[in-house]
């Protein structure tokens, strides 16, 4: 299913450079299954046509008060033909998403101004059931003028979602804070926003990835873990609410917005990481494939082929095991921290993961299938607790991660009771 299937967004645009990423953004939303109208201010068209905007959502776009047509598809009830724009536009939205947001339209917000369409709608929103947010885009005197940073605090407390702004070069050829959000980072909060917030208050810390063992400086013993299912349980933990530390091993992945990644090549780095990570997490999940042993001792200079025919032997010791070593810490077995591991299986899937589960001491073990989800897009799981298994279908790695969290934050309330 598409992330904002079902969802209504009132788009508003005010005057900037940066609605020309608001096209963007409109495509996005529609992409992820969204129904979108666009609503523009007098500025705003100065910068980027209706024309465009009416082509990208599929609907008719709207910036004067005084029009009187019918929004396409609303369903206006008793306001049907009303001339009344402001109020019928919101009644079905499940948000409003301003962007960009100018300073203007920011301070015109705080106050409460409703001389254009955009901002009388914005006032006349039902509060309850229509979220506002906001992506400020600006140029940085304008984003760190006081006025404007008292005008953020005040909508904050407002109860208006105001997001980030981005840094970097700006179009007026100055660099620093003001941009807007680029398209796919705004996708990303949208979606976020609608997320249920059960780990709200948690800090979870995931380990995502392979181990690289060192042979010598230019060798190493790996796995075929991509990392993909550890950064999707990260990000699905952080649209949930949660803050996020996600302990990577060497892989490419980009970082989800909004998680602390520290990144790590070997077992004994990661132990080191989560060392220092753990103190106050309330949530582990061990996604990494750790390698279980590591040449006993890595040369420092690279071992050389001479020609004799002489081939080195590798001797290998046992790695640190990291999920077992934190299962048993005192903040895991007091209840204060719940574990999940993972097992990574060729075959014999459920037998592997409930011996694993009993030997490393976690409430809950994941098993998948290591040559099926390695690298891949999606992937399926099977939940084993004291109780038995539960069967995740296939589906995509997000979509798996999403359904993991929730379940997660379900079982660790449960656990920190019951351990009390
Ligand atoms: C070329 C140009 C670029 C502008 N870019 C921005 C901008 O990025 N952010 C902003 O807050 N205002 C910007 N402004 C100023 C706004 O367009 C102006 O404050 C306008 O009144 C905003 O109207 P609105 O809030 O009703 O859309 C720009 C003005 C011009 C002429």
């Amino acid at each position: 299913m598409k992330d904002l299937a079902g969802k209504h967004i009132v788009l508003g645009l005010s005057g900037g450079i940066a609605c020309y990423k608001a096209a963007e953004l409109c495509r996005a939303l529609v992409k992820a299954g969204a129904t979108v109208q666009v609503v523009m201010t007098d500025a705003a068209l100065q910068f980027i046509t209706p024309v465009t905007m009416q082509a990208l959502s599929g609907r008719p776009v709207f910036s004067s008060q005084w029009d009187p047509r019918k929004a396409a598809g609303a369903d206006l009830g008793a306001g049907v033909g009303n001339n009344m724009a402001h109020i019928n536009l919101t009644r079905e939205a499940d948000a409003i998403v301003v962007a960009p947001a100018s300073a203007d339209f920011m301070s015109k917000l705080l106050h409460g101004g409703a001389d254009d369409l955009l901002s009388l709608m914005c006032l006349a929103r039902p509060l309850d059931t229509v979220p506002l947010i906001v992506a400020p885009a600006m140029n940085r005197e304008m984003w760190a003028n006081p006025a404007t940073q008292r005008n953020v605090a005040q909508l904050k407390a407002d109860g208006i979602h105001v997001l980030d702004v981005g840094q970097g070069d700006q179009a007026c050829g100055e660099v620093g804070d003001g941009r807007m959000l680029e398209a796919d980072e705004l996708l990303y909060d949208v979606t976020a926003f609608f997320a249920p917030k059960v780990m709200a208050g948690q800090h979870v810390v995931v380990t995502a990835g392979p181990t690289y063992e060192a042979i010598d400086p230019v060798r190493g013993i790996t796995n075929l873990s991509s990392g993909k299912m550890g950064f999707a349980i990260a990000r699905a933990a952080h649209e949930a609410g949660a803050r996020v530390t996600l302990v990577a091993g060497p892989v490419s992945l980009p970082t989800p917005r909004g998680v602390q990644r520290v990144d790590v090549k070997s077992a004994r780095n990661m132990q080191l990481a989560l060392d220092m990570y753990m103190d106050d997490a309330t949530v582990f999940v061990s996604a990494a494939a750790v390698a279980d042993w590591r040449p006993a001792s890595a040369s420092d200079q690279k071992i050389k082929k001479d020609g004799s025919g002489h081939v080195p032997t590798l001797t290998f010791c046992e790695n640190p095991d990291l999920l077992a070593g934190i299962a048993a810490s005192e903040r895991a077995q007091s209840g204060q921290l719940y574990c999940v591991g993972f097992a990574a299986e060729s075959h014999n899937l459920l037998h592997h993961a409930q011996t694993k589960r009993a030997r490393k001491g976690v409430p809950l073990l994941v098993g998948n299938i290591g040559p099926a989800t390695f690298g891949q897009d999606h992937n399926a799981l099977l939940l084993v607790d004291e109780e038995g298994v539960v069967e995740f279908p296939h589906a995509d790695k997000l979509s798996l991660s999403r359904l993991l969290v929730a379940d997660i934050a379900r079982r660790r309330a449960i656990w920190t009771t019951a351990s009390a």
